[in-house]
Protein backbone atom coordinates (compact mmCIF):
# COMPACT_ATOMS: atom_id res chain seq x y z
CA UNK A 1 0.00 0.00 0.00
CA UNK A 2 1.22 3.67 -0.99
CA UNK A 3 0.56 6.95 -0.78
CA UNK A 4 0.37 8.97 -3.90
CA UNK A 5 -1.07 12.17 -3.52
CA UNK A 6 -2.97 11.46 -0.76
CA UNK A 7 -4.60 9.13 -2.39
CA UNK A 8 -3.85 5.17 -0.98
CA UNK A 9 -2.98 2.38 -4.08
CA UNK A 10 -2.52 -0.80 -3.69
CA UNK A 11 -0.86 -1.86 -7.43
CA UNK A 12 -2.27 -0.37 -9.78
CA UNK A 13 -5.61 0.35 -7.93
CA UNK A 14 -6.71 2.83 -5.44
CA UNK A 15 -7.30 0.63 -2.42
CA UNK A 16 -10.75 2.38 -2.22
CA UNK A 17 -11.88 0.51 -5.96
CA UNK A 18 -10.06 -2.92 -4.78
CA UNK A 19 -12.51 -2.51 -1.64
CA UNK A 20 -14.88 -1.77 -3.81
CA UNK A 21 -14.60 -4.46 -6.10
CA UNK A 22 -14.12 -7.58 -3.17
CA UNK A 23 -15.93 -6.19 -0.71
CA UNK A 24 -14.63 -5.76 3.37
CA UNK A 25 -13.47 -6.91 5.48
CA UNK A 26 -10.54 -7.79 3.32
CA UNK A 27 -6.96 -9.59 3.61
CA UNK A 28 -4.91 -8.08 0.71
CA UNK A 29 -1.48 -9.38 0.23
CA UNK A 30 1.50 -7.39 -2.31
CA UNK A 31 3.38 -10.43 -3.99
CA UNK A 32 6.07 -7.53 -4.71
CA UNK A 33 6.69 -7.85 -1.11
CA UNK A 34 6.40 -11.20 -0.43
CA UNK A 35 9.52 -11.95 -3.54
CA UNK A 36 11.45 -8.69 -2.17
CA UNK A 37 11.83 -10.54 1.58
CA UNK A 38 12.51 -14.16 0.15
CA UNK A 39 15.43 -12.56 -2.05
CA UNK A 40 16.33 -10.54 1.40
CA UNK A 41 16.64 -13.64 3.19
CA UNK A 42 18.48 -15.77 0.35
CA UNK A 43 20.81 -12.40 0.71
CA UNK A 44 21.41 -12.81 3.97
CA UNK A 45 22.57 -16.49 4.29
CA UNK A 46 25.25 -16.86 1.90
CA UNK A 47 25.48 -20.54 2.15
CA UNK A 48 25.62 -23.02 -0.82
CA UNK A 49 23.55 -25.16 0.43
CA UNK A 50 20.86 -23.36 1.94
CA UNK A 51 16.81 -24.19 2.17
CA UNK A 52 13.97 -21.73 3.11
CA UNK A 53 11.29 -23.79 4.51
CA UNK A 54 8.31 -21.49 4.71
CA UNK A 55 6.19 -21.33 8.19
CA UNK A 56 2.84 -22.19 5.87
CA UNK A 57 0.98 -21.64 9.37
CA UNK A 58 1.30 -17.92 9.02
CA UNK A 59 -0.28 -18.55 5.87
CA UNK A 60 -1.56 -20.81 3.84
CA UNK A 61 -3.44 -19.80 1.08
CA UNK A 62 -2.61 -22.42 -1.85
CA UNK A 63 -1.71 -19.14 -4.18
CA UNK A 64 0.96 -17.78 -1.92
CA UNK A 65 2.20 -21.52 -1.63
CA UNK A 66 2.79 -21.43 -5.55
CA UNK A 67 4.33 -18.43 -5.11
CA UNK A 68 6.61 -19.51 -2.83
CA UNK A 69 7.29 -22.47 -4.81
CA UNK A 70 7.74 -20.60 -7.74
CA UNK A 71 10.89 -19.39 -5.62
CA UNK A 72 12.58 -21.66 -4.19
CA UNK A 73 11.16 -22.16 -1.33
CA UNK A 74 10.07 -24.97 0.07
CA UNK A 75 7.43 -25.81 3.40
CA UNK A 76 7.19 -26.55 7.30
CA UNK A 77 4.26 -27.78 7.84
CA UNK A 78 2.85 -28.62 11.48
CA UNK A 79 -0.13 -30.55 10.37
CA UNK A 80 -0.88 -33.39 7.97
CA UNK A 81 -3.57 -30.82 6.87
CA UNK A 82 -0.50 -28.13 5.84
CA UNK A 83 1.25 -30.78 4.28
CA UNK A 84 -1.56 -31.89 2.31
CA UNK A 85 -2.26 -28.54 1.52
CA UNK A 86 1.29 -27.94 0.60
CA UNK A 87 0.64 -31.33 -2.04
CA UNK A 88 -1.96 -29.60 -3.05
CA UNK A 89 -0.02 -26.45 -3.75
CA UNK A 90 2.33 -28.95 -6.04
CA UNK A 91 5.04 -29.36 -3.44
CA UNK A 92 6.83 -32.73 -3.59
CA UNK A 93 6.62 -34.46 -0.57
CA UNK A 94 10.43 -34.60 0.13
CA UNK A 95 10.13 -30.91 -0.03
CA UNK A 96 7.62 -30.62 3.41
CA UNK A 97 8.80 -30.55 6.72
CA UNK A 98 6.80 -31.93 8.98
CA UNK A 99 6.95 -31.11 12.68
CA UNK A 100 3.87 -31.95 14.49
CA UNK A 101 3.52 -31.36 18.49
CA UNK A 102 2.02 -33.96 20.62
CA UNK A 103 0.13 -35.73 18.21
CA UNK A 104 -0.28 -39.57 18.11
CA UNK A 105 2.06 -41.46 16.52
CA UNK A 106 -0.74 -42.66 13.38
CA UNK A 107 0.05 -38.89 12.49
CA UNK A 108 3.59 -39.88 12.28
CA UNK A 109 2.80 -42.93 10.61
CA UNK A 110 0.76 -40.94 7.90
CA UNK A 111 3.50 -38.40 7.64
CA UNK A 112 6.13 -41.35 6.69
CA UNK A 113 3.98 -43.13 3.95
CA UNK A 114 3.22 -39.58 2.09
CA UNK A 115 7.31 -39.16 1.72
CA UNK A 116 7.75 -35.93 4.07
CA UNK A 117 10.56 -35.16 6.47
CA UNK A 118 9.91 -36.20 9.93
CA UNK A 119 10.74 -33.96 12.74
CA UNK A 120 10.66 -35.73 15.90
CA UNK A 121 9.76 -33.76 18.90
CA UNK A 122 9.61 -36.07 22.35
CA UNK A 123 11.34 -39.34 23.73
CA UNK A 124 8.03 -41.59 22.77
CA UNK A 125 7.81 -40.62 19.85
CA UNK A 126 11.29 -41.79 19.40
CA UNK A 127 10.74 -44.88 20.63
CA UNK A 128 7.83 -45.78 18.56
CA UNK A 129 9.90 -44.40 15.79
CA UNK A 130 12.65 -46.74 16.15
CA UNK A 131 10.37 -49.77 16.90
CA UNK A 132 8.48 -49.08 13.74
CA UNK A 133 10.89 -48.11 11.31
CA UNK A 134 15.19 -49.04 12.64
CA UNK A 135 16.94 -47.85 9.93
CA UNK A 136 14.71 -47.35 7.33
CA UNK A 137 13.36 -43.93 7.44
CA UNK A 138 15.61 -41.10 8.68
CA UNK A 139 14.14 -38.76 10.97
CA UNK A 140 15.00 -35.08 12.66
CA UNK A 141 15.11 -34.21 16.14
CA UNK A 142 13.91 -31.16 17.15
CA UNK A 143 15.79 -29.78 20.27
CA UNK A 144 14.48 -27.41 23.33
CA UNK A 145 18.49 -25.67 23.21
CA UNK A 146 16.90 -24.29 26.64
CA UNK A 147 16.92 -20.26 25.69
CA UNK A 148 14.54 -17.80 26.40
CA UNK A 149 14.62 -16.01 23.54
CA UNK A 150 11.75 -13.19 22.09
CA UNK A 151 9.97 -10.38 23.87
CA UNK A 152 6.18 -12.21 24.54
CA UNK A 153 6.38 -15.25 26.84
CA UNK A 154 3.44 -16.85 25.01
CA UNK A 155 5.42 -17.05 21.77
CA UNK A 156 8.76 -18.19 23.19
CA UNK A 157 9.07 -21.92 22.79
CA UNK A 158 12.83 -22.66 23.05
CA UNK A 159 13.12 -22.24 27.01
CA UNK A 160 13.42 -25.38 30.00
CA UNK A 161 9.77 -24.95 30.82
CA UNK A 162 8.61 -25.34 27.03
CA UNK A 163 6.55 -28.07 25.50
CA UNK A 164 8.40 -28.14 22.23
CA UNK A 165 11.16 -30.22 21.64
CA UNK A 166 13.25 -32.78 23.14
CA UNK A 167 15.81 -31.38 26.02
CA UNK A 168 19.11 -30.96 25.09
CA UNK A 169 20.25 -32.36 28.56
CA UNK A 170 18.22 -35.64 27.41
CA UNK A 171 20.84 -36.40 24.96
CA UNK A 172 21.56 -39.60 26.92
CA UNK A 173 18.09 -40.80 26.24
CA UNK A 174 18.22 -39.90 22.54
CA UNK A 175 21.66 -41.92 22.48
CA UNK A 176 20.14 -44.80 23.97
CA UNK A 177 16.66 -44.83 21.93
CA UNK A 178 18.71 -44.17 18.32
CA UNK A 179 21.46 -46.93 19.25
CA UNK A 180 18.65 -49.57 20.46
CA UNK A 181 16.91 -49.00 17.09
CA UNK A 182 20.01 -48.05 14.79
CA UNK A 183 17.68 -45.26 13.60
CA UNK A 184 18.92 -42.64 11.18
CA UNK A 185 19.22 -39.17 12.18
CA UNK A 186 19.46 -36.95 9.21
CA UNK A 187 19.14 -33.35 10.71
CA UNK A 188 19.00 -31.52 14.22
CA UNK A 189 16.44 -28.55 14.66
CA UNK A 190 15.42 -26.03 17.07
CA UNK A 191 12.95 -22.99 17.00
CA UNK A 192 12.85 -21.19 19.55
CA UNK A 193 10.07 -18.64 19.61
CA UNK A 194 8.74 -15.53 17.61
CA UNK A 195 10.10 -12.15 17.48
CA UNK A 196 14.07 -11.99 18.88
CA UNK A 197 15.54 -9.13 17.21
CA UNK A 198 18.84 -10.21 19.10
CA UNK A 199 21.53 -12.24 17.28
CA UNK A 200 22.42 -13.98 20.37
CA UNK A 201 19.54 -16.38 20.80
CA UNK A 202 20.64 -17.83 17.43
CA UNK A 203 24.06 -17.94 17.65
CA UNK A 204 23.74 -19.84 21.28
CA UNK A 205 21.08 -21.97 20.13
CA UNK A 206 23.19 -23.67 16.65
CA UNK A 207 26.34 -23.99 19.27
CA UNK A 208 24.37 -26.32 21.43
CA UNK A 209 23.21 -28.12 18.23
CA UNK A 210 26.73 -28.38 16.71
CA UNK A 211 27.73 -30.03 20.04
CA UNK A 212 24.97 -32.35 19.87
CA UNK A 213 25.64 -32.95 16.20
CA UNK A 214 28.93 -34.68 16.94
CA UNK A 215 27.05 -38.09 17.63
CA UNK A 216 25.69 -38.35 14.58
CA UNK A 217 27.11 -39.32 11.75
CA UNK A 218 24.12 -39.59 9.48
CA UNK A 219 23.17 -35.24 9.36
CA UNK A 220 22.52 -33.82 6.43
CA UNK A 221 20.84 -30.83 7.50
CA UNK A 222 20.45 -28.24 10.29
CA UNK A 223 17.27 -26.69 10.49
CA UNK A 224 17.60 -23.10 12.74
CA UNK A 225 14.26 -22.47 12.67
CA UNK A 226 12.86 -19.12 12.89
CA UNK A 227 11.41 -15.99 14.96
CA UNK A 228 13.04 -13.20 12.93
CA UNK A 229 11.63 -10.29 13.96
CA UNK A 230 9.98 -7.14 11.65
CA UNK A 231 9.02 -3.74 12.33
CA UNK A 232 5.13 -3.33 13.51
CA UNK A 233 5.50 -0.14 13.74
CA UNK A 234 8.51 2.79 12.84
CA UNK A 235 11.17 2.40 15.34
CA UNK A 236 10.43 -1.24 16.10
CA UNK A 237 13.77 -3.05 16.60
CA UNK A 238 14.05 -6.05 13.93
CA UNK A 239 16.74 -8.86 13.67
CA UNK A 240 19.92 -7.59 11.46
CA UNK A 241 19.62 -10.65 9.37
CA UNK A 242 22.53 -9.67 7.55
CA UNK A 243 24.80 -9.35 10.29
CA UNK A 244 23.60 -12.67 11.52
CA UNK A 245 23.72 -14.27 8.24
CA UNK A 246 27.24 -13.26 8.54
CA UNK A 247 27.90 -14.90 11.86
CA UNK A 248 26.01 -18.00 11.31
CA UNK A 249 27.50 -19.06 8.27
CA UNK A 250 30.95 -18.14 9.89
CA UNK A 251 29.99 -20.68 12.99
CA UNK A 252 27.99 -22.94 10.45
CA UNK A 253 31.07 -22.99 7.77
CA UNK A 254 33.36 -24.36 10.84
CA UNK A 255 31.46 -26.76 12.30
CA UNK A 256 30.64 -28.30 8.98
CA UNK A 257 34.42 -28.43 8.39
CA UNK A 258 35.06 -30.45 12.49
CA UNK A 259 31.91 -32.26 11.48
CA UNK A 260 33.81 -33.56 7.87
CA UNK A 261 30.92 -32.54 5.71
CA UNK A 262 29.14 -29.34 4.41
CA UNK A 263 25.69 -29.70 5.61
CA UNK A 264 22.39 -28.25 4.29
CA UNK A 265 21.50 -24.84 6.12
CA UNK A 266 17.75 -24.85 6.54
CA UNK A 267 15.36 -22.25 8.19
CA UNK A 268 11.41 -21.85 8.50
CA UNK A 269 10.59 -18.08 8.34
CA UNK A 270 6.80 -17.25 8.33
CA UNK A 271 6.02 -13.83 9.49
CA UNK A 272 9.48 -12.59 7.71
CA UNK A 273 8.41 -13.50 4.04
CA UNK A 274 4.65 -12.82 4.92
CA UNK A 275 3.57 -9.99 7.44
CA UNK A 276 4.60 -7.10 5.75
CA UNK A 277 3.10 -8.00 2.55
CA UNK A 278 -0.65 -8.36 4.25
CA UNK A 279 -3.19 -5.65 5.18
CA UNK A 280 -6.81 -6.00 6.92
CA UNK A 281 -9.04 -3.67 5.53
CA UNK A 282 -12.26 -2.98 7.52
CA UNK A 283 -14.86 -0.71 7.19
CA UNK A 284 -15.81 1.52 9.88
CA UNK A 285 -18.93 1.00 10.94
CA UNK A 286 -19.99 3.01 13.56
CA UNK A 287 -18.50 6.12 15.22
CA UNK A 288 -19.21 5.88 18.64
CA UNK A 289 -18.28 9.08 21.37
CA UNK A 290 -18.95 8.43 25.07
CA UNK A 291 -18.18 10.90 27.51
CA UNK A 292 -14.86 9.32 28.01
CA UNK A 293 -13.61 8.41 24.55
CA UNK A 294 -14.36 7.62 20.91
CA UNK A 295 -14.96 4.38 19.75
CA UNK A 296 -14.54 3.12 16.20
CA UNK A 297 -16.60 -0.02 15.41
CA UNK A 298 -15.42 -2.02 12.48
CA UNK A 299 -16.53 -4.59 10.43
CA UNK A 300 -14.10 -7.19 11.79
CA UNK A 301 -13.04 -8.40 15.10
CA UNK A 302 -10.82 -10.95 16.84
CA UNK A 303 -12.36 -13.69 14.48
CA UNK A 304 -10.81 -12.24 12.09
CA UNK A 305 -6.62 -11.32 13.42
CA UNK A 306 -6.48 -11.77 17.01
CA UNK A 307 -3.35 -10.93 17.72
CA UNK A 308 -3.54 -7.83 19.03
CA UNK A 309 -6.05 -9.33 21.70
CA UNK A 310 -4.19 -12.78 21.68
CA UNK A 311 -0.50 -11.26 22.33
CA UNK A 312 -1.10 -7.49 22.99
CA UNK A 313 0.67 -6.89 19.25
CA UNK A 314 0.79 -4.19 18.34
CA UNK A 315 -0.44 -3.27 14.50
CA UNK A 316 -0.64 -0.11 12.82
CA UNK A 317 -3.86 1.27 11.19
CA UNK A 318 -4.29 4.11 8.62
CA UNK A 319 -7.45 5.92 7.06
CA UNK A 320 -7.22 4.86 3.89
CA UNK A 321 -10.65 6.92 3.31
CA UNK A 322 -9.28 10.26 4.95
CA UNK A 323 -5.58 10.48 5.10
CA UNK A 324 -5.37 14.11 5.56
CA UNK A 325 -8.30 14.60 8.37
CA UNK A 326 -7.69 16.29 11.48
CA UNK A 327 -6.08 13.58 13.80
CA UNK A 328 -7.99 12.37 16.87
CA UNK A 329 -7.54 9.60 19.69
CA UNK A 330 -9.57 6.56 18.72
CA UNK A 331 -10.33 3.24 20.07
CA UNK A 332 -10.58 0.79 17.23
CA UNK A 333 -12.97 -2.09 18.53
CA UNK A 334 -14.71 -5.38 16.47
CA UNK A 335 -18.13 -6.09 16.35
CA UNK A 336 -17.25 -9.66 18.45
CA UNK A 337 -19.34 -9.99 21.53
CA UNK A 338 -16.18 -9.82 23.47
CA UNK A 339 -13.36 -6.84 23.93
CA UNK A 340 -12.08 -7.07 20.74
CA UNK A 341 -9.83 -3.96 21.12
CA UNK A 342 -7.68 -3.63 17.52
CA UNK A 343 -5.97 -0.09 18.70
CA UNK A 344 -6.75 1.99 21.88
CA UNK A 345 -6.33 5.45 22.26
CA UNK A 346 -4.38 5.45 18.65
CA UNK A 347 -3.93 8.57 16.88
CA UNK A 348 -5.56 7.94 13.40
CA UNK A 349 -6.89 10.36 10.80
CA UNK A 350 -10.79 11.62 11.41
CA UNK A 351 -12.79 8.27 11.02
CA UNK A 352 -16.08 8.69 9.33
CA UNK A 353 -18.83 5.98 9.52
CA UNK A 354 -17.96 4.00 5.78
CA UNK A 355 -14.41 5.04 6.09
CA UNK A 356 -12.12 2.04 4.95
CA UNK A 357 -9.41 1.31 7.94
CA UNK A 358 -6.00 -0.55 6.98
CA UNK A 359 -4.78 -2.43 9.71
CA UNK A 360 -0.84 -3.67 8.48
CA UNK A 361 1.41 -6.46 8.44
CA UNK A 362 -1.66 -9.24 8.62
CA UNK A 363 0.37 -11.11 6.41
CA UNK A 364 1.29 -13.46 9.13
CA UNK A 365 -1.07 -15.25 11.41
CA UNK A 366 -3.76 -12.78 10.33
CA UNK A 367 -6.29 -15.04 8.11
CA UNK A 368 -4.52 -18.56 9.20
CA UNK A 369 -5.48 -17.90 12.90
CA UNK A 370 -9.02 -16.76 11.75
CA UNK A 371 -12.42 -18.24 12.86
CA UNK A 372 -16.15 -18.37 12.76
CA UNK A 373 -16.83 -17.28 16.54
CA UNK A 374 -20.53 -15.33 16.47
CA UNK A 375 -20.91 -17.31 13.77
CA UNK A 376 -19.56 -14.85 11.51
CA UNK A 377 -17.76 -15.94 8.14
CA UNK A 378 -14.10 -15.50 7.38
CA UNK A 379 -12.98 -12.58 5.17
CA UNK A 380 -12.10 -13.08 1.55
CA UNK A 381 -8.56 -12.77 0.44
CA UNK A 382 -6.72 -11.27 -2.66
CA UNK A 383 -3.23 -11.10 -3.88
CA UNK A 384 -2.17 -8.51 -5.68
CA UNK A 385 0.10 -9.48 -8.87
CA UNK A 386 1.78 -7.64 -11.23
CA UNK A 387 0.22 -4.68 -9.77
CA UNK A 388 -3.55 -6.02 -10.41
CA UNK A 389 -5.39 -7.60 -7.57
CA UNK A 390 -6.78 -11.15 -7.74
CA UNK A 391 -9.13 -12.86 -5.39
CA UNK A 392 -7.54 -16.04 -3.84
CA UNK A 393 -9.90 -16.87 -1.76
CA UNK A 394 -13.67 -16.12 -1.30
CA UNK A 395 -15.44 -14.64 1.21
CA UNK A 396 -17.34 -17.39 3.51
CA UNK A 397 -21.27 -17.24 3.29
CA UNK A 398 -24.47 -18.20 5.75
CA UNK A 399 -23.56 -21.59 3.77
CA UNK A 400 -19.96 -22.14 4.90
CA UNK A 401 -21.44 -21.52 8.61
CA UNK A 402 -24.00 -24.25 8.60
CA UNK A 403 -22.21 -26.54 5.89
CA UNK A 404 -21.07 -29.48 8.43
CA UNK A 405 -23.97 -28.91 11.48
CA UNK A 406 -26.54 -31.98 11.40
CA UNK A 407 -30.02 -31.30 12.32
CA UNK A 408 -31.09 -34.35 13.95
CA UNK A 409 -34.77 -33.08 14.56
CA UNK A 410 -35.54 -31.78 10.74
CA UNK A 411 -39.11 -31.68 10.60
CA UNK A 412 -39.96 -33.58 13.78
CA UNK A 413 -41.52 -31.99 16.76
CA UNK A 414 -39.03 -32.38 19.83
CA UNK A 415 -39.99 -34.27 22.84
CA UNK A 416 -36.97 -34.02 25.52
N1 LIG B 1 9.06 -23.03 12.82
C1 LIG B 1 8.33 -23.50 13.85
C2 LIG B 1 8.58 -24.86 14.33
C3 LIG B 1 7.34 -22.69 14.43
O1 LIG B 1 6.64 -23.17 15.45
C4 LIG B 1 7.12 -21.39 13.93
C5 LIG B 1 6.08 -20.55 14.52
C6 LIG B 1 7.89 -20.94 12.84
C7 LIG B 1 8.85 -21.79 12.31
C8 LIG B 1 7.71 -19.58 12.22
O2 LIG B 1 8.01 -18.54 13.08
P1 LIG B 1 7.97 -17.02 12.58
O3 LIG B 1 9.00 -16.84 11.50
O4 LIG B 1 6.63 -16.77 12.01
O5 LIG B 1 8.25 -16.20 13.78
N2 LIG B 1 1.06 -16.96 15.96
C9 LIG B 1 2.11 -16.15 16.56
C10 LIG B 1 3.48 -16.71 16.61
C11 LIG B 1 3.57 -18.16 17.01
C12 LIG B 1 4.09 -18.92 15.87
C13 LIG B 1 4.26 -20.35 16.17
N3 LIG B 1 5.31 -20.96 15.47
C14 LIG B 1 2.04 -14.72 16.07
O6 LIG B 1 1.02 -14.34 15.51
O7 LIG B 1 2.96 -13.95 16.32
Amino acid sequence: MRLEDNIYFAGENTVASVCNQFGTPLYLYDSDKIVEQIKTFKQAFNWPKLKVKFAMKSLSNISILKLMKAHGVELDAVSLYEAETGFFAGYKPSQIMYTPSGVKFDELEEGVLKGYQINVDNLSTLEKFGEKYGNTVPCCLRINPHIKAGGNHKIQTGHKDSKFGISLLQIDQILEITKKYDIVINGLHMHTGSEIYEIDPYIEGAKVLFKLAQNFAHLDFIDFGSGFKVAYKDGDKVTDLKKLGDNLVAEFSAFCDSYGKELEMWFEPGKFLVSESGVLLVKANVVKQTPYSTFVGVDSGLNHLIRPMMYDSYHEIVNVSNPTGKVQNYNVVGYICETDTFAWDRPLNEVREGDILAIKNAGAYGFSMSSNYNSRPRPAEALIVNGVPQLIRNRETIQDILKNQIDIFQEEEIKI
